[in-house]
């Protein structure tokens, strides 16, 4: 494991004595995860280990048992539900992605935070509007594209985009690469690393040691 980088005096997430009982199966036992800014996370364990399920309490899906704790920025938070934990940064991208295919890029970027020019929607400023976060992931598609064309791996990238524009702090992939070929898995990797230069914190969810940096500077976990 690498040094902790200096950048940051505080970690953007800390969640400590996180438990997680599913009919009285106990699935999560007292996991804690301290991430960085400019970290990458690679969160690893076998198929029903409860990655996933320790990635739906921090996105506000799933309530964790009662004893845990989870802060952002220091701050403990006590509610927690999906919009609060994306008001405070935290971009969780699943297996199944969350995309309308029938919608435009722009569209699926801006949902639920459409632009409106009177009672309707403003699809040319959203269009406009999304062009830089495009730009910065080098994604070859325009705003305009019905995402229903794209391929898995560049509907990812609308997924990080949505993330990136929404402002996320912190970026969850829940095993990203299952579906993606050896040259996009490179890709996606080569982003990733791009992205916690930036300052990004990326928990990367994996069914095996497949992590982002071959040089281990990343920091790895592993639920059993
Ligand atoms: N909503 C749920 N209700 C009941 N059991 C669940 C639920 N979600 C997950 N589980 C159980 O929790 C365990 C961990 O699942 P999951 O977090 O999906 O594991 P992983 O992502 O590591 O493969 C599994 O045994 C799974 O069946
Ligand atoms: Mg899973």
């Amino acid at each position: 494991m690498s040094a902790v980088p200096a950048m940051s005096p505080q970690p953007v997430l800390e969640m400590t004595a996180i438990s997680k009982t599913f009919n009285g199966l106990r699935v999560l036992k007292n996991v804690a995860l301290k991430v960085y800014a400019g970290e990458v996370h690679a969160l690893m364990g076998e198929n029903g280990a409860g990655k996933s399920t320790l990635m739906k309490i921090l996105s506000g899906a799933y309530q964790a048992d009662a004893g845990g704790e989870i802060r952002i920025d220091g701050q403990a938070l006590s509610a927690f539900d999906p919009l609060s934990a994306k008001a405070r940064g935290i971009a969780v991208i699943y297996q199944e992605l969350s995309l309308c295919p029938n919608l435009s890029v722009a569209e699926n970027i801006y949902l639920g935070r459409e632009l409106r020019r009177g009672w309707s929607i403003d699809r040319k400023a959203m269009e406009a509007g999304c062009v830089d976060v495009l730009v910065r992931l080098g994604a070859d598609f325009k705003p305009s594209t019905k995402v229903s064309v794209l391929s898995i791996a560049e509907r990812q990238l609308v997924e990080i985009a949505r993330a990136l524009h929404a402002n996320a702090k912190i970026l969850v992939m829940d095993e990203p690469t299952t579906p993606l070929s050896s040259r996009e898995t490179d890709r996606l990797f080569a982003l990733i690393k791009q992205l916690r230069d930036q300052g990004l914190a990326i928990i990367y969810i994996s069914l095996l040691l497949i992590a982002p940096n071959p040089q281990k500077s990343y920091h790895a976990y592993f639920l059993a």
